[in-house]
């Protein structure tokens, strides 16, 4: 049997491509093998949205071609196959085969054409009409925890991303099979699921199969009627409640894209005690002016407004973030607006980048005049600024008992768990095998930079 060795990098879309390639490949006639030595086959599921990640790829590749061994067959897939395509294999040698995001379905056509002896195989086609979105328990990431697609592609262009091209245009799934995986996965002990998408909140399902229509018929523990109440909400706040009432014990969703974050949202959150206490809302900048050239759809007062109305949930709900410095044209001034933001909304975690100019892209063609130099500085001053923000939003947790799944044990110290809160920060605490895969009430003790430590005071 061939082994192949999956490699993934980026966004939790290539993750969960990743696991369903792995249950696909694994039920066809491969061995999925953690171990790189063996591998007759790697397959590396890459990420564009910064330079970076493209520059790790290159250096990669270099590194299993010239690792000493007989070479092995060599694949890329995710969204520098997709921009690239055939480029690639000029770009970069000892690449035999190429998925785009769409092809994901094909990739052991591609394998078998190029263990044929095909050489340069490329697949860059769009997706099966049945392809199967589901995942086996065993190639999944965690027995526990589980990705949800429910939205692929994005069509907002915020003018410095590359997901439009390399993902495609917005495609919801229908409601109905988002139903019926969540229920597969309850049956199978799953704990919580994260519905994914990179705009989850601008769902929309293709007609005929929105929530209220599926979801009576699929379960009675689905009160249709309950739905109906609904009409007129957003689509993505009714499949959320369809969602809950699987049901299944905890319920998160990541990505969300401020202009299309309604009040519903919060008030599905607020009756549904299994929708968890986390939002996601990339900021992006707080300068008005650059949210403009970002187009981003949103103004600081209108994202400000949302962020308040998360604040007044009597739910708790943690805030987390995207930002990117030195834009093309970001002044100063500009700068010092998006700290203010930072530090108005006390988030509890902020992914900070600097801003890497993507060929392709409408901000391609702007000039990139904010030097090296200062974005660095602009990325340490507000990492600075959020990480004295993030430790006085932390110690509102201190002495509070958060519910914690109890996921793996800690890499670094033995005999403690380590899992997530409903609120999604890490909490590591002393703790039994045992508790695998339980929810665990947690007392915490203590704050550190990324992560709470505390004290298990019961099990559910
Ligand atoms: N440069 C820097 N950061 C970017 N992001 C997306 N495109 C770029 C880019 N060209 C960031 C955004 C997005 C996150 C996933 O990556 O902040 O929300
Ligand atoms: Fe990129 Fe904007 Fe789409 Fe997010 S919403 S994937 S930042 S274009």
């Amino acid at each position: 049997m061939k082994k192949v060795y999956l490699e993934t990098f980026g966004c939790q879309m290539n993750v969960s491509d990743s696991e369903r390639v792995a249950t696909s490949l694994a039920s066809r006639g491969f061995e999925i093998t953690p171990n790189e030595e063996l591998a007759d086959i790697f397959l590396l599921n890459t990420c564009s949205v910064r330079e970076k990640a493209e520059h790790k790829l290159y250096a990669r590749v270099g590194r299993i071609r010239n690792s000493g061994r007989e070479k092995p067959v060599i694949g890329i897939m995710g969204c520098v196959a997709q921009l690239e395509g055939e480029t690639l294999f000029k770009k970069i040698s000892g690449v035999d085969f190429v998925i785009g995001t769409k092809a994901v379905g094909r990739v052991k056509e591609a394998i078998d054409r190029v263990l044929d002896g095909d050489r340069d195989v490329a697949d860059l086609g769009e997706r099966e009409r049945n392809y199967d979105w589901s995942v086996s328990d065993a190639q999944r990431n965690s027995p526990y925890v589980a990705f949800v697609p429910i939205i692929e592609g994005c069509n907002k262009f915020c003018t410095y991303c590359i997901v439009p091209f390399s993902r495609g245009r917005e495609v919801s799934l229908p409601a109905s099979e988002i139903i019926r995986q969540v229920l597969e996965l309850r049956r199978q002990s799953v704990k919580e699921v994260h519905l994914i998408g990179q705009n989850v909140n601008s769902y929309r399902p293709p007609s005929g199969s929105e929530p209220s229509a599926v979801a009576g018929g699929l379960t009675q523990s689905i009160d249709n009627s309950g739905l109906e109440k609904f009409r007129g909400a957003t689509p993505f706040s009714k499949l959320l409640r369809a969602v809950a009432a699987t049901g299944i014990e905890r319920i998160k969703f990541n990505t969300s894209f401020p202009r299309d974050f309604h009040a519903d949202i919060v008030d599905a959150i607020n009756e549904n005690e299994n929708l968890c206490n986390w939002v996601h809302l990339p900021v992006q900048s707080g300068s008005n002016r650059i949210l403009k050239t970002m187009r981003r759809g949103h103004t600081i007062e209108s994202y400000l407004k949302k962020i308040d109305n998360l604040k007044a949930s009597k739910r708790e709900i943690s805030l987390t973030t995207d930002i990117i410095v030195g834009f093309p044209g970001e002044t100063v001034e500009d700068f010092e607006e998006t700290v203010k933001v930072v530090e108005y909304c006390g988030y509890d975690a902020a992914y900070i980048f600097k801003y890497s100019p993507r060929p392709g892209t409408p901000a391609f063609k702007m000039a990139d005049d904010v030097t090296a130099e200062e974005k660095t500085e602009r990325f340490q001053r507000l990492e600075t600024v959020q990480r004295n923000s993030q430790n006085k939003a932390l110690r509102r947790y201190l002495n509070k008992t958060l519910e914690v799944l109890a996921e793996k044990p800690s890499s670094r110290v033995a005999e403690q768990l380590s899992g997530h809160s409903t609120c999604h920060k890490v909490v590591n605490f002393q703790g039994s095998a045992a508790m695998l895969g339980k929810i665990v009430n947690v007392k915490i003790s203590e704050i550190k930079a990324n992560s709470l430590y505390g004290e298990v005071a019961g099990i559910q």
